[in-house]
């Protein structure tokens, strides 16, 4: 074990990234300071089986305590593969002609919502492209479900405008998430055809803005991206506060323009998803469906290494195989009917309780608001 470690690790748990985040608001990413940048990408690199270990270890330590020893479940919704973006990593982009589209009508949202709540998981998470969905449609799906059930909605239909935020919200949304892809203007450029990094930043303030618990996140691998990038990421993130953070490795999609990428490193998604816990203490963090989905399920490895949630998938079965962000994915086996003892083996592998709570946002910020 090197002591350059144990300092670096000691050094990056206790910086203070929201002060840090305050004082270069508005400043370019070369203002950032370049020790804690250099701190992360040191922690990013480790290879070394002690230093992961005592990585991965501290992490699991700091959401034990920040968090409690559990594991959280939410049912996950793919309510529609239609989109109008072009992200070129993503198998839904709207340049995907082999892409099968579906829409979920509200009934079986709502009957699909009734096998999550009857399973005993008391947050849905409704997630869809950028399929242009009136806001008033998902509004009423909002209050019915709130109305029928004490249950948390958590959205994640991507970019909109603030005031449709507002009547997702006032209609009784509780979280939203929204992943910033990258913070660095030029590789986000990279990655999505006609959109900015300045517009998803504007997004996510209207989100918190509007009180929702707010998630962000990225991918780790994508084409261009360099661990200078992703320790800016986690900068960027941890500045932020957010409730919840989810990363996964890129998988790359054979019907988009990154056909030929790798796929992402999963000791290096391991490293990220643990520097993510000591910089984001009482976050809710995802071992997300990419983890489970490369040669070998690494959602329990993600677990110790600092993350606190499942969301096992809840779509109608015939839709899965449709919903195709990248191939592959976990789930499309998964049958409802195994998911609680496939929860209970993860959660013991991990060493964790499993938590059937809504599982509200740790932060200060929200039980101010309440
Ligand atoms: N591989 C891994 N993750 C992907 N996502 C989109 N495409 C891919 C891919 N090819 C992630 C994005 C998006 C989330 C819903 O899925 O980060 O925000």
């Amino acid at each position: 074990m090197r002591k350059s470690f144990l300092k670096t690790l000691e050094r990056v748990s206790t910086y203070d990234f929201v002060t840090h985040a305050k004082k270069i608001k508005n400043k370019t990413f070369s203002d950032t300071d370049k020790t804690i940048v250099d701190d992360i990408v040191f922690l990013l690199k480790s290879t070394n089986l002690d230093e992961r270990f005592l990585l991965y270890k501290k992490a699991a330590q700091i959401r034990d305590t920040q968090c409690g020893k559990r594991m959280v479940l939410r049912g996950l919704l793919e309510i529609s593969s239609y989109c109008n973006n072009s992200c070129y990593y993503c198998g839904l982009n709207r340049k995907n002609q082999k892409a099968q589209r579906y829409k979920l009508s509200a009934q079986q949202i709502l009957d699909c919502t009734d096998t999550i709540w009857q399973a005993g998981i008391k947050t849905v998470v409704m997630q869809s492209g950028e399929d242009a969905m009136p806001a008033q449609e998902l509004a009423s799906i909002i209050k019915e479900i709130k109305s029928r059930y004490d249950m948390a909605i958590t959205l994640s239909v991507g970019e909109r405008s603030q005031k449709d935020y507002e009547c997702w919200k006032n209609a009784g949304a509780d979280r939203y998430l929204l992943r910033i892809e990258s913070s660095d203007p030029a590789l986000y450029a990279r990655l999505h055809a006609d959109r900015t990094v300045q517009t998803r930043i504007r997004c996510l303030d209207n989100l918190q803005e509007l009180g929702y618990q707010t998630g962000s996140g990225f991918m780790v691998g994508v084409p261009g991206q360099t661990l200078n990038h992703i320790a800016k990421d986690i900068i960027f993130i941890a500045g932020r506060n957010f409730d919840m953070v989810g990363i996964g490795p890129f998988i790359p999609h054979p019907q988009t323009p990154f056909k030929d990428a790798k796929t992402g490193d999963i000791t290096l998604t391991m490293n990220a998803e643990a520097i993510i816990r000591l910089t984001n203490k009482n976050a809710w963090l995802p071992a997300t469906t990419a983890v489970g989905s490369l040669e070998k399920d690494y959602r329990v490895d993600v677990l110790k290494a600092g993350a606190n949630v499942i969301m096992p998938n809840f779509s109608p079965t015939n839709v899965r195989k449709k919903y195709a962000i990248y191939p592959g994915k976990k789930c499309i086996q998964e049958s409802i009917e195994n998911y609680k003892t496939e929860m209970n083996d993860i959660a013991d592998k991990a060493g964790l309780f499993l938590d059937y709570s809504k599982a509200d946002s740790l932060k200060e910020a929200y039980y101010k608001k309440i």
